[in-house]
């Protein structure tokens, strides 16, 4: 006979998810017309909004047959996912396995385990499709194990729905729907596409931002169309170097770049100006919601999604000795790249897509230069073309000279902005051959390494 519950009680940890606190920010958005609310999700009982997508995918698998008793939940989670998976398998009798690339902190592999999990980690500097990469070793796993449900919240549609049946309606109940803007960090999407679904529903003009860390392919697609490379960054959570199909970009109004710098030192002065103890994705939405709120022409009402909480960063954005060992903390000493544009302008010498390849060779040929930006119809750059390029097409001996440009445009570039730091274009250039300046949909011109080089060494003469 079950026990009559005591009043006051909850049933179990499971039904203690959500009612998660709206607070007003006041002290790092001084400057600001605009009021930033922020929804703290580290209050959830596993420490972050996934406990609501941990609690919906198994909700829904099993009554989907595809979770049985006793049965194995294997993911591929960066942490918060798989904490709060591990804690709804804790209450239902589920085991769990989850595979974690190797950048993530100790202290959510450390969490993970706690709650009985095993954790398998694997590098984060591999392609999602070579078999040591997360993604591969989850699916091999999965078919290894008996009574195993991959719950991949990349492309399981009950990640978005935990938002919009959970996340979105509490916070219009909170609010009666009176802000004009949300705006959340992006990984698998689900945050967003979740909420945003909802709020677009009941308020069609409602603005939908999106944070993208700049490494992340997001920014440049929403921007051009283009998927182009993914290159590393330290924020946690947030970015992606594929499309997970959990994430729908058409619900977006605006998406805002951020550098893991910015992200970090606005997590820190969250913590010690506002007294809210958050982790680094929700620096990145706070500082994306600022950037989106002084762009703005008259004030509005921002609500921003804080995912977790400081306590599994204190070994990395907490500690002085990390941040100043990845130059977070330096003062900018060497500049960003609005010092090389101030020394040297750069050559923006560009095609458009109806460009021939003999036009082309003309081109490169003329200005001594290696790679052309290409823009579209309507003046926006949408990819390169680099003399690589051209010579693979010229060995492979398919098309004449007069073939279009847009059709050999390559995306193996990355953007940057006059504010970003040289520290972090450094880190680029480890990962990028060609990195394009742009201010908006503006293009600057393209940036090499050597004018990165020319630029330091004349400093220091
Ligand atoms: C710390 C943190 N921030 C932000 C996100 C992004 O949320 P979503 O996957 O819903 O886009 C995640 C996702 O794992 C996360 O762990």
């Amino acid at each position: 006979m079950t026990k009559p519950l005591m009043k006051g009680a909850h049933s179990d940890v499971t039904a203690a998810i959500g009612n998660t606190p709206i607070v007003r920010l006041n002290h790092v958005v001084e400057d600001l017309e605009s009021e930033i609310y922020v929804k703290i999700e580290y209050m959830n009982p596993a420490g972050s909004m996934k406990d609501r997508v941990g609690l919906n995918i198994i909700r829904d698998a099993e009554l989907r047959g595809m979770l049985q008793p006793g049965g194995t939940i294997i993911e591929a989670t960066s942490g918060n996912t798989g904490a709060g998976l591990a804690m709804v398998a804790a209450t239902r009798g589920y085991k769990c396995i989850f595979v974690m690339p190797d950048k993530m902190s100790q202290e959510k592999v450390d969490v993970l385990r706690a709650y009985g999990a095993k954790v398998v980690i694997c590098p984060t500097a591999v392609e999602p499709s070579d078999p040591r990469s997360y993604y591969s070793v989850a699916r091999r796993l999965v078919e290894e194990t008996p009574g195993a449900f991959y719950s991949n919240q990349y492309h399981n549609p009950a990640n978005p729905e935990a938002h919009y049946v959970s996340t979105a309606p509490e916070i219009w109940e909170q609010t009666g729907g009176e802000f004009d803007a949300f705006v959340a960090g992006m990984g698998t999407g689900g945050t967003i596409s979740g909420c945003g679904r909802y709020f677009k529903e009941r308020r069609p003009d409602m603005k939908l931002v999106g944070v993208d860390p700049i490494g992340s392919l997001y920014y440049e697609y929403v921007k051009t169309g283009r998927l182009t490379k993914a290159f590393s960054y330290y924020v946690e959570g947030i970015g992606e170097d594929f499309l997970p199909s959990t994430m729908n970009l058409s619900l977006l109004d605006e998406i805002v770049q951020v550098d893991d710098r910015e992200c970090f030192m606005m997590t820190r002065e969250m913590v010690r100006r506002e007294g809210i103890f958050c982790g680094g994705s929700c620096g990145a939405a706070v500082m994306g919601a600022i950037k989106y709120a002084r762009a703005l022409k008259s004030p509005k009402r921002i609500l921003v999604l804080l995912p977790d909480s400081a306590g599994k960063y204190l070994s990395k954005i907490f500690s002085d000795e990390w941040m100043r060992s990845n130059g977070f903390l330096d003062d900018d000493t060497i500049g960003t790249v609005a010092h090389i544009l101030k020394r040297k302008p750069l050559r923006v010498i560009t095609i458009d897509t109806k460009t021939t390849v003999r036009q082309a060779i003309g081109i490169l040929k003329e200005h001594g230069i290696s790679q052309l930006p290409v823009l579209d119809e309507h003046q926006r750059h949408c990819g390169i073309v680099s003399e690589l390029d051209l010579l693979n097409y010229l060995v492979q001996n398919e098309g004449g000279l007069d073939l279009q440009i847009g059709d050999l445009v390559s995306s193996d570039y990355a953007t940057v902005s006059p504010h970003t730091r040289l520290q972090l274009l450094k880190n680029i250039f480890n990962d990028a051959k060609v990195v394009l300046v742009t201010e908006g949909d503006r293009l600057l011109g393209v940036l090499t390494k050597i004018d990165l080089i020319d630029y330091l060494a004349s400093e220091r003469k």
